[in-house]
């Protein structure tokens, strides 16, 4: 599939036209991120929710330093 909802400025909640940047730009903005502060934001997660889980990996990645990725997007040999 073509889709990569880490590749930032994919759209992740269909439902409210919210993408990953924006997601990353109010966790960053905050000292406590969450995704349900993008359901308070954005109203994320508030209609079919298929964009939390996506959310969660996202901002655990971020938490951990590995997402968004520097420079060009590469796969990683997953194990
Ligand atoms: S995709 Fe986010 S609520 Fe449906």
């Amino acid at each position: 599939m073509d889709w990569d909802f880490r590749r930032l400025g994919v759209n992740i909640c269909v439902c409210y036209q919210v993408t990953n940047a924006q997601a990353l730009a109010a966790w960053q903005a905050t000292d406590q991120p969450s995704v349900e502060q993008l359901g308070r934001l954005f109203h994320c997660g508030h209609h079919c929710a298929m964009c939390v889980p996506y959310f969660q990996s996202l901002l655990q990645e971020w938490k951990q330093g590995t997402w968004p990725p520097t420079g060009d997007a590469c796969r990683n040999a997953s194990g």
